[in-house]
């Protein structure tokens, strides 16, 4: 039985609770990781270790979170890596970015989801692989010891990269959640409308259809 929301509209699951869950976990450590991250950055913003109880406790905590964070990614990209893969109309979309985006065109997303979440969806993959790597080695006083300082120096300035590279790609991920109503609330309880899945991904909505819908039954709701 598919569930009705308050309105009397079919509801389809897009996230189960525990996908909810470790996402939002994701998006509170990576806050937390941009805070303490930028208070470590640049003199300016040291204020920001106040947040974390000082300077020295905000070093300390910051790798603990990072490698929380990436941990919990990870988990979460094995979940969802293979929706993630680019289908033959994927390239079709990118093609029409800009129209789509635009909204001169509508274009039928075929899978769970557009061709640009699913590019940065690997961005994101890549980020923070990127930024453990680099992390690890100028953890003091765990892991950078063993690590000369020319070499803690090139990946101390690398992980800066990466961390900036990390800022825009969330500020797209946060932008483009904006972007698409209806999102946000589908992270949040987990269920969006049929309307919203056939506008926003109908190929998808089509896969999750009730069996009395599926193509070939004889029946079509409205
Ligand atoms: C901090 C605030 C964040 C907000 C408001 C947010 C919002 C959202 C929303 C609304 C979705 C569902 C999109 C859909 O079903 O179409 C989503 C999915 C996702 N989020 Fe986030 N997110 C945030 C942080 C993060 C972070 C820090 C990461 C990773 C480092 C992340 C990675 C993902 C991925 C991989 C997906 C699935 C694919 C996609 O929709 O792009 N999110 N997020």
């Amino acid at each position: 039985m598919s569930q009705v929301s308050p309105d009397g509209q079919e509801l389809v699951q897009r996230y189960t609770l525990t996908v909810r869950i470790i996402h939002w976990a994701v998006a509170l450590a990576y806050v937390l990781l941009f805070l303490s991250g930028f208070a470590l950055f640049h003199p300016y913003f040291y204020w920001l270790t106040d947040l974390f109880g000082g300077g020295t406790m905000a070093r300390v905590l910051h790798p603990f979170i990072g490698v929380a964070l990436a941990t919990l990614f990870l988990i979460y990209s094995a979940g969802i890596w293979r929706d993630n893969l680019l289908l033959p109309s994927d390239r079709e979309w990118l093609r029409q970015a800009p129209k789509i985006m635009n909204k001169t065109i509508e274009f039928p997303v075929e899978g769970k989801y557009n061709a640009g979440q699913k590019l940065l969806f690997w961005v994101m993959l890549a980020l923070v692989v990127g930024l453990l790597l680099t992390g690890l080695p100028i953890w003091r006083p765990y892991v950078a010891p063993s690590f000369g300082a020319p070499a803690r120096r090139v990946f101390a300035l690398l992980h800066a990269a990466l961390g900036f590279g990390m800022f825009a790609a969330i500020g797209v991920h946060i932008y483009a959640a904006y972007w698409t109503r209806g999102s946000i609330s589908a992270m949040v309880r987990g269920y969006v409308t049929r309307r919203w899945a056939r506008f926003h991904y109908p190929g998808w909505s089509r896969a999750h259809a009730r069996p009395d819908e599926k193509p070939g039954s004889g029946k079509q709701s409205a």
